[in-house]
């Protein structure tokens, strides 16, 4: 039993801030932002939307092209970081409920940027189980809401959306898809955000602390071009291919010098690396459906065509999939 995507959706939030609009509260530039990271805008939730309300938009797109009931779904999984709710219950639920996946088991998935990897690899594996039941796999972030709009470090990276796939079962497989999921947590204080259980909350530590995501930016990028060449690597020598031998690598949207960077180390043009973080920025889980969905509604994935799609973050995790694209 195989799987394969049968419909891809996303949502960015109409309200686009510029480099120029942060630059006019924050010692920054244009002209610094886009040459180090290769982002000029990202689209920031309005008080209409948060993660949950994003992820149904996104969801919706994806049960209308994939043609699936959202009464035939069987899991709901949403990778994300910045949950509705801090701890329950479940944006999953908030989402399942809202889209009437009435016979739905729904969860989050926590993974930061690599979530949304993960969640497919889970969907996978409750489709070898329940081959009668598409899952419905959502990346989905408000990170406007938890970064420091003081610290030109962080804050100018990132941005807030959401992308969804429905993916179900195929009795005749998907030849080549491969995934190659990892966690390395002696990163783990490299990108973190405090405010859960490690400190007694009456704490003087607890209490001084901010609750902003705090980067070190150098370090992270540093582990991204290592990881995401490997994890390339890795997929091609599982599968028995050589680079050369992909189509469109599909990747987290972090940094455009860590995708430059990672196609010169593995000797690829970087046309065939998609590239959307001009206008996005960093959306963390939400990155890579996103990313895949203007992919698809541009045209640009094409029935047979070999893609990987690969993610790395807080954690640390990383990780890719390797597939074979289907036909409709
Ligand atoms: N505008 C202007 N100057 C800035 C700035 C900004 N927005 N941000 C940092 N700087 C300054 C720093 O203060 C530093 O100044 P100094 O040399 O006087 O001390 C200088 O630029 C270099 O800082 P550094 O942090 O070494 O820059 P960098 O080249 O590593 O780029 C990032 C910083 C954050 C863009 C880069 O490290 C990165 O993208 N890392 C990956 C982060 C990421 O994507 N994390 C999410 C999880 S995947």
């Amino acid at each position: 039993m195989g799987a394969k995507i049968l419909g891809t959706g996303s949502y960015l939030p109409p309200k686009e801030v510029t480099n120029d609009d942060l630059a006019a509260s924050l010692d920054t530039s244009d002209e610094w932002i886009f040459s180090h990271t290769g982002i000029h805008s990202r689209h920031i939730a309005g008080p209409e939307d948060c993660t949950s309300t994003m992820a149904v938009k996104a969801a919706q797109k994806a049960l209308d092209a994939a043609k699936v009931p959202a009464e035939k779904i069987g899991a709901v999984i949403v990778a994300t970081s910045t949950p509705d709710y801090d701890t329950f219950p479940s944006t999953a639920c908030i989402v399942q409920n809202a889209l009437g996946c009435v016979n739905a088991a729904a969860y989050d998935l926590q993974a930061a940027c690599t979530g949304f990897i993960y969640a497919l690899e889970q969907a996978r594996c409750y489709l070898a189980l329940h081959p009668t039941r598409p899952v419905l796999v959502i990346g989905s972030e408000t990170l406007s809401r938890i970064l420091d709009w003081k610290d030109r470090g962080s804050c100018i990276l990132f941005g807030d959306g959401a992308g969804a796939v429905v993916i179900a079962a195929t009795p005749g497989g998907n030849e080549g898809w491969t995934t190659h999921l990892r966690a390395d947590g002696s990163g783990a204080e490299f990108i973190l955000r405090e405010g859960g259980t490690r400190l007694d909350p009456e704490s003087d530590e607890a209490k001084s602390l901010s609750r902003a995501l705090m980067l070190k930016g150098r370090q992270v990028f540093n582990f991204a071009v290592k990881t995401f060449a490997d994890i390339i690597e890795n997929l091609c020598a599982e599968s028995g291919i050589k680079s050369s031998d992909l189509d469109m690598i599909v990747a987290h949207q972090a940094n455009g010098r860590i995708i430059e960077a990672t196609a010169r180390r593995i000797d690829l043009p970087l046309d065939k690396f998609f590239m959307n973080i001009e206008s996005t920025g960093n959306t963390s889980a939400a990155s890579v459906p996103v990313a895949l969905d203007q992919a698809v509604r541009a045209g640009r994935l094409k029935e047979g065509m070999r893609i990987v799609m690969a993610g790395f973050g807080s954690g640390l995790t990383y990780g890719g999939t390797m597939m074979t694209w289907p036909g409709n």
